[in-house]
């Protein structure tokens, strides 16, 4: 079955997808994470300029989605571990704006995940990269509660930030995300829509698995 998991940063999408790809054991691919991945590359390699980006798909990262997480090498050097913090996060959006970049990585991950089972999760994993997914969710939460989220997830990593400044990196980043001009972040028509803002995570998978029940027994 390939299943999408989109929703905005801080609306515990990759934690729901991370544990509904275990439960089910299949791939986990998280888009975000190699979105990051490019980001990083380009600050380590000072690029900036669009077609110096797009040259990077001659050599872009090693992505390896496996079932409960997505593994990301760079020359040889696992990077996976470097990619969460909001610098890194503030470029990846930045570059996720640029039209001819997007339609190189959505090309990028139907190839890496032709023809396999997956969870795929991301800004628009069921609107864009993956339009005839089996089954598309969207994940949602307040702007407070996913700045609260995610402020805890980066204190959590010994990383210093005050919950302001978490906010105010959101609502920017949320406002980039929907705006740009091709390829705007909004929820696919057919997906099916959590707002997990008062729920657990536990019952946030709980309601994913049980619509696939739902969906297999339809079949
Ligand atoms: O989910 P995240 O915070 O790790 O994603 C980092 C940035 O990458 C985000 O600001 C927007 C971009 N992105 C995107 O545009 N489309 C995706 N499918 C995934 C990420």
């Amino acid at each position: 079955m390939r299943i999408t998991i989109d929703g905005p940063a801080g609306s515990g999408k990759s934690t729901v997808a991370k544990e509904v790809s275990k439960r089910l054991g299949i791939p986990y691919l998280n888009t975000g994470l190699v979105y990051r991945a490019f980001a990083y590359v380009c600050m380590q390699e000072g690029l900036e300029d669009e077609r110096d980006i797009l040259r990077l798909f001659e050599r872009p990262p090693h992505v390896v989605p496996q079932v409960g997480e997505t593994l990301v090498y760079y020359q040889g050097k696992e990077i996976s571990p470097l990619l969460s913090s909001e610098d890194v996060g503030r470029v990846a959006s930045i570059i996720a704006s640029y039209p001819s970049f997007r339609e190189r990585i959505n090309e990028f991950f139907r190839s890496l995940m032709n023809h396999k089972q997956f969870v795929a999760e991301g800004r628009d994993a069921g609107s864009f990269i993956f339009p005839d997914a089996d089954i598309k969710f969207f994940i949602t939460a307040s702007v407070e509660e996913r700045a609260m989220r995610r402020y805890k997830q980066l204190k959590a990593q010994g990383i210093e930030i005050t919950y302001e400044d978490v906010l105010r990196a959101l609502v920017e980043r949320d406002e980039r995300d929907k705006n740009r001009p091709l390829y705007p972040f909004l929820p696919p028509k057919d997906a099916i829509v959590i707002d997990t803002t008062n729920l657990s995570v536990e019952e946030v998978v709980e309601r994913v698995l049980s619509q696939l029940r739902e969906y297999n027994r339809k079949l």
